[in-house]
């Protein structure tokens, strides 16, 4: 997602800041209610899925991971325009999840979500995939143990090599589906921005959920 440098961002960014973590801050100290199981959402852009989810499941915490600031101030600002509509369940971290072991203790996080993350097209540019191999033990690290990982995709070709780095990492499939909004998982589904417009021009949407054990 390329975007032009946004003025005023650090500023505009200062005025949420109440729903920013700090990178090196204490993530699990960041919530009213800590006793809730905590989400993160790798690479959030605009925020609309951190925002539904975090209405729709007040049972949660949630963290929306963004590493392009500009990007991050937009769902910032989403979030705060909207958070009369929720319990004080959502956050964001401006970093990049290559740095996640630095930012989250070991086994604190239960869920992580992928949401139509950057394909990275080129054979050369595989291990930037965020399902690529290392990543996948990255998350092993961060998840508690039995934590799940939910991809969406647009990209056929990102979802069937996501489908043979979980095999490779012996991770267990709960479910997955070609065609996410005419399945049976449909229901309860949170649209991202990308999702909304994919699935309008009738593009199918690629899903699984597979488990650390
Ligand atoms: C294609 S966009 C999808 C945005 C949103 N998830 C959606 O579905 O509407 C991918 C987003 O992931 C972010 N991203 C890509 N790689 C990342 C990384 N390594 N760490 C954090 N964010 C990342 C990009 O900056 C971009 O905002």
């Amino acid at each position: 997602m390329r975007m032009r440098r946004k003025k005023h961002g650090a500023e505009r960014i200062a005025a949420c800041s109440e729903l920013l973590i700090e990178n090196g801050a204490d993530v699990t100290a960041a919530f009213p209610d800590k006793e809730k199981p905590l989400c993160l959402e790798i690479g959030c852009g605009k925020g609309g899925f951190a925002c539904g989810m975090a209405a729709a499941h007040p049972e949660i915490n949630l963290i929306a991971l963004e590493r392009v600031a500009d990007v991050a101030c937009l769902a910032l600002e989403k979030a705060k325009a909207c958070a009369e509509e929720r319990p004080d369940n959502l956050r964001f971290m401006i970093a990049d999840a290559r740095t996640l072991l630095e930012l989250f203790p070991e086994h604190s996080i239960d869920r992580i979500y992928l949401n139509f993350s950057d394909p990275w097209p080129k054979k050369g540019y595989a291990k930037r995939r965020l399902t690529y191999a290392d990543f996948l033990k990255t998350y092993r690290k961060i998840l508690v143990p039995g934590g799940a990982l939910i991809q969406k995709t647009d990209n056929e070709n990102l979802f069937d090599f996501s489908l043979e780095q979980f095999a490779a990492e012996g991770l267990r499939v709960e479910y997955m589906t070609r065609d996410l909004h005419n399945s049976e998982y449909a229901e309860g589904n949170v649209m991202t921005e990308y999702e909304q417009n994919f699935s309008s021009q009738g593009m199918p949407i690629y899903s699984a959920k597979v488990i650390f054990e």
